[in-house]
């Protein structure tokens, strides 16, 4: 049994994910798609291939036409042209042509990346994607943005193109490493504090279900963070409005990301990039000091960190300006309302962003006290 959920775009039904606890039901939901009369390149990286490469590419061989496992290094530090240009040439020597089919199976990167390529390979092939991991399920997979790095400039070649299945097996989860299973709890967490504060309160009574990864639980989690995702994509599916809300803690986040050379992993960073906007929010007298103390201590259980010693926040600074949120030179800061509600506010200073980084800032000297 799954359930499903349709993404409208431009008010008509657009794709439908699925939800699901294993690749069961797959082929059917290809067949759909006509894959016995169309080429299909599954595109993966190290990690995912090891765990679903050959489970998912048995499912495909015989039932379509042809079926080709295109592998790359695993990685944020392989989001870039050079492998968007690798799944060209396999789509080339194999004759690809635009009735084809691109498959992304994997994170986050693996989904952004074969999204470029099926929106730029022969101006656009369809492509599917088979998030395995819980920022990809939870976040990534919905909403149509495909791109990459580029000269350490997190997704700054891109463009926005919708996938036509978005199939989901939540028992991918339980394969994750802890860290990486934490990290992607981060853009859960997002998704409660911007839209909906139900979710949030349901995520601190289901922490114990949610660290054991229950089954049921962690289907209810993805599906109530997907359903925030659905109704912010479909109001503004190009980011010229609301869409920003989307990068709550993704400021100073990304500027932090960049700064560790991409060592720590994208949650841990936005999860340190919430801790800032929340203790801004509450500067701004939006958030209690309770509450942003609540929503701070929240991240600990999730193995999340809400304080960093190897930063310089000065640096941090100049780096969160020159992120791709900037506006007429200015920051769109995503604050909170209350929890629950977040808006965009263009009016924070350098003072208060350099503020809110010494917050997360835990110093040799801090250490001494
Ligand atoms: N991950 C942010 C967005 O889809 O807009």
């Amino acid at each position: 049994m799954a359930n499903r959920m349709t993404i409208n775009y431009e008010k008509k039904p657009c794709y439908d994910i699925v939800f699901t606890d294993s690749f069961d039901l797959l082929l059917d939901e290809l067949q759909a798609f006509d894959v016995e009369n169309r080429r299909v390149a599954l595109i993966t990286d190290s990690n995912t291939a090891r765990l679903f490469g050959s489970t998912v590419q048995a499912i495909l061989k015989g039932h379509c036409k042809h079926v080709l496992l295109h592998t790359f290094p695993a990685g944020e530090a392989n989001k870039t042209l050079d492998t968007v240009k690798d799944i060209y040439k396999t789509l080339i020597e194999a004759r690809f042509d635009r009735k084809d089919l691109l498959i992304a199976l994997g994170g986050g990167v693996v989904g952004d990346i074969t999204g470029y390529a099926a929106a730029t390979y022969l101006r656009g092939v369809d492509f599917i994607q088979i998030p395995t991991t819980m920022i990809a399920q939870s976040d990534s997979s919905i909403g149509g943005k495909t791109g990459v790095d580029f000269d350490g400039y997190k997704n700054m070649v891109g463009a926005f193109y919708m996938p036509k299945l978005v199939y989901m097996n939540i028992s991918a989860l339980k394969e994750l490493d802890d860290r990486q299973f934490y990290a992607g709890f981060a853009e859960v967490m997002k998704s409660a504090l911007i839209k909906d504060a139900m979710f949030y309160e349901w995520l601190l009574e289901n922490m114990y279900e949610i660290h054991d990864r229950d089954s049921a639980i962690l289907e209810e989690m993805i599906m109530r963070s997907c359903t925030v995702k659905k109704l912010v994509v479909e109001k503004d599916p190009k980011e010229q409005g609301d869409r920003a809300l989307l990068n709550f803690g993704h400021t100073i986040g990304h500027a932090i990301e960049k700064a560790m050379n991409f060592e720590m992993v994208h949650g841990e960073c936005i999860a340190l990039g919430m801790v800032a906007a929340a203790y801004i929010s509450w500067k701004h007298n939006w958030l209690s000091m309770d509450e942003y103390y609540e929503v701070r201590d929240m991240f600990v259980p999730f193995n999340l960190p809400i304080s960093i010693d190897c930063i310089d926040p000065e640096e941090i600074l100049r780096l969160t300006k020159s992120d791709k949120k900037m506006e007429s030179g200015q920051i769109k800061f995503v604050l909170l309302k209350k929890v629950g509600k977040a808006v965009i506010d263009r009016t924070v200073t350098d003072e208060e962003i350099l503020d809110a980084i010494r917050e997360i800032y835990f110093s040799d000297e801090d250490a001494k006290e």
